[in-house]
Parts: structure tokens; C-alpha cells; sequence
């Protein structure tokens, strides 16, 4: 969907029944983003009403990875996936489902979604979101996940919500990356950034620094370089924020620039980071690449990677199209300053 001509304000349904218009292929297409859209304004209406709404955060069971959901996880996984029953989807990979869900078999699309991400921050009023990747539906005999092993560049569309203090659904129909504002009074979300276009250059970093001394070797040394600021080899200072959900981190950098790391470490069970390629990385990585930004594993480009599991994990670097690029080059091991740190050395702060 290219929103670039249409008038700020615009309601989504106008502006998805123009892309249809303009391309009747994109009518299935349209019909899940309508659908993720109608179950937002849901979950964001419970979001919003916080803890007089009860304890969002309540412990239930564990989910497909071993976290323990939350009544918020599980809310939003309900009402998404009966929002998608009702679209044209013949299966979903939920973060909150071990296996492949089958919604209507024979239809045309699939979608990986992480219903509610940023867990940790549910029942502290901070923000937290839902992503989602759309797929064309593949069946082949004897393979249940079919429909998600293709590279990330088979994704037809992607986005995410946002339920900060504005609910946002940012999306791309693979023709630029826009923003839309929920509009409460009016109950629909409607057009506020009709092409983003991320800054090339930023200095601002967000990564969990807690796992400091986990990182592998070009992580460390790229951090490293930042704090150093001007009396480093970057000769400028930076700036680091971290929010603890993916989906605020990833709309601060489209909106302002700045690069987003959740690089491989060597905590148990962490060796490809803690993000899942399917419902968080590849949705990431498109919207990032329609707003002109990049996305890396640190060696490859994230759209071509093909999962062979639904919750597989990938390192996952996002952001600013140069700094992305100078990632790249601490992990292909060209930069002049990686590997040699003051600061991750022997009698360094962050020992390695
Ligand atoms: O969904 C996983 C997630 O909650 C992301 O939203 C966020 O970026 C990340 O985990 C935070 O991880 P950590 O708690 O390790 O900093
Ligand atoms: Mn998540």
C-alpha cells in the first residue's frame, strides 16, 4: 500500500480499499491487516483501562518457549486468533501456541504473530505491542509448518501495534512503511506517517547492557566503541535507550533513526538471541526495510533467512542504514577497532 499521496487523517478501511482498488490482489491482504486492526482496538481498549481492568499481569501457564503467560499474553493470543478466523487465513504461528494453528484450511494467507510482546512490561503501565507477519499459505503433504519456511521476503505484508500512549499500527504492504493513530472518539485507526523514512545516520544505541558480558566479540567491541564517544574510533558520543518491548524500540527507531541489538550470547539457550524469527525479526525487518533501514543477523540479511522451526530465534540487529552496516563490518571482522578494547580487556570494565 503506498499512502504517499493520501491526505493525513484518512481512516485505515479508505486507505486499504484504495490499495485494493488499485491492485485486486491485495484483497486478502487488506482483509488481515482490517482484521489485526479490529482486535487491537480491542486489546488496546483493555490495555487502557490498566489495572482497573484487573491484573493484567496474572501468572498462568507456560507458553511454547517457557515463559509464563500472562492474562494479558492470553488475551490478546484469543482475540487475535479469532479476529484471523474470520479473515481469509488458513493457518497461524503464535508465540503463545506450540504448533501451527489451522483456522481455514484452503484459504489463501498465513500469519506468525506474537500477540503480546513486551511481557515484561504488562501491569506497569509501560508499553507493549503485537506483531505480525503475513504469508501466503503453502501446503505440502507431511510438513505442518509449510506455510513458514519460506525466507522473510516471502512476507506479503507485516506490522505491529503499539498500545503506548497512543495505540499505533504501524504497516507495510511492501510498497513503503506507514503509521496510523488509533483515534479513540472515533473507534478506527487513521493515517498519521504516510511514508516513513528512517534517518541513515543516528547515534543512539538501545541494547540490553545488563548481558554485557555475554556478548559475543563484535558486540562487545562495537558497544565499546560507542561508549568511548569522542575519545573513540566513532569520534562522536552516543546516546543508548532500552525499553524492554521490541515493538517500542523498533517505532522509536523508525520514527528518529538509532540501531537495536539483541545480538547471540553465551547464556544457556541464548546462542541466537532471545528474538523469534518468524513473528518478530521478519515482520521487523521488512517494515524497517519499506522505511529504507536495515536489518542483519550480523552476517545476513533477515528477510532471506528461512526459519525450520516456528519459534526458532535469530540474533537480530535493526536500524539506521549505515550503523547497521558498521555492525556488519565489527562481525565480518574489518573493523580496524573490533577486538582490540581497553574496556573488554583483561584489566577492562567488561571483562570478556
Ligand atoms: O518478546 C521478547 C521481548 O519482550 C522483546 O519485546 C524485548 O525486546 C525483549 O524481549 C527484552 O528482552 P530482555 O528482557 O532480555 O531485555
Ligand atoms: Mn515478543
Amino acid at each position: 500500500m503506498s499512502t504517499a499521496s493520501q491526505e493525513i487523517g484518512t481512516h485505515l478501511d479508505a486507505c486499504l480499499a484504495q490499495a485494493v482498488a488499485a491492485d485486486a490482489r491485495m484483497a486478502d491482504v487488506a482483509a488481515v491487516i482490517a482484521a489485526c486492526a479490529a482486535a487491537a482496538i480491542d486489546v488496546s481498549a483493555v490495555i487502557g483501562r490498566g489495572a482497573l481492568g484487573g491484573d493484567l499481569a496474572a501468572q498462568g501457564e507456560h507458553n511454547s518457549d517457557g515463559d509464563v503467560q500472562k492474562a494479558l499474553d492470553v488475551l490478546a493470543h484469543e482475540r487475535f486468533t479469532e479476529a484471523l478466523r474470520g479473515a481469509p487465513v488458513a493457518e497461524v504461528a503464535s508465540e503463545e501456541a506450540e504448533g501451527v494453528m489451522v483456522l481455514n484450511p484452503g484459504a489463501p494467507l498465513a500469519v506468525a504473530i506474537d500477540p503480546l510482546d513486551g511481557s515484561s512490561n504488562i501491569g506497569v503501565n509501560m508499553a507493549v505491542g503485537t506483531i505480525f507477519g503475513i504469508r501466503p499459505a503453502v501446503v505440502r503433504a507431511g510438513d505442518p509448518i509449510a506455510s513458514f519456511t519460506d525466507p522473510g521476503t516471502a512476507q506479503l505484508a507485516a506490522g505491529f501495534i503499539t498500545y503506548g500512549p497512543a495505540t499505533s499500527l504501524v504497516v507495510t504492504l511492501g510498497a513503503g512503511t506507514q503509521i496510523y493513530t488509533l483515534d479513540r472518539e472515533a473507534g478506527a485507526f487513521r493515517l498519521t506517517h504516510p511514508q516513513l523514512t528512517v534517518p541513515a545516520q543516528s547515534n543512539e544505541y538501545a541494547i540490553n547492557a545488563s548481558n554485557a558480558r555475554h556478548w559475543d566479540t563484535p558486540v562487545k567491541a562495537y558497544i565499546e566503541d560507542c561508549l568511548r564517544g569522542t575519545e573513540g574510533p566513532r569520534d562522536r558520543d552516543c546516546n543508548m535507550r532500552w525499553l524492554g518491548s521490541l515493538v517500542a524500540d523498533a517505532q522509536r527507531v523508525l520514527m528518529r533513526g538509532g540501531v537495536f541489538l539483541y545480538p547471540g550470547d553465551n547464556r544457556k539457550g541464548y546462542a541466537q538471541g532471545r528474538l523469534r524469527l518468524l513473528y518478530e525479526a521478519a515482520p521487523v525487518a521488512m517494515l524497517m526495510e519499506q522505511a529504507g533501514a536495515g536489518a542483519t543477523d550480523g552476517e545476513r540479511r533477515i528477510l532471506d533467512i528461512a526459519a525450520t522451526g516456528v519459534h526458532e530465534r535469530v540474533p537480530l540487529v535493526f536500524g539506521s542504514a549505515e550503523e547497521v552496516t558498521t555492525v556488519a563490518t565489527y562481525y565480518g571482522g574489518r573493523n580496524p577497532a573490533a577486538g582490540r578494547s581497553p574496556l573488554f580487556g583483561q584489566r577492562g570494565l567488561i571483562r570478556s
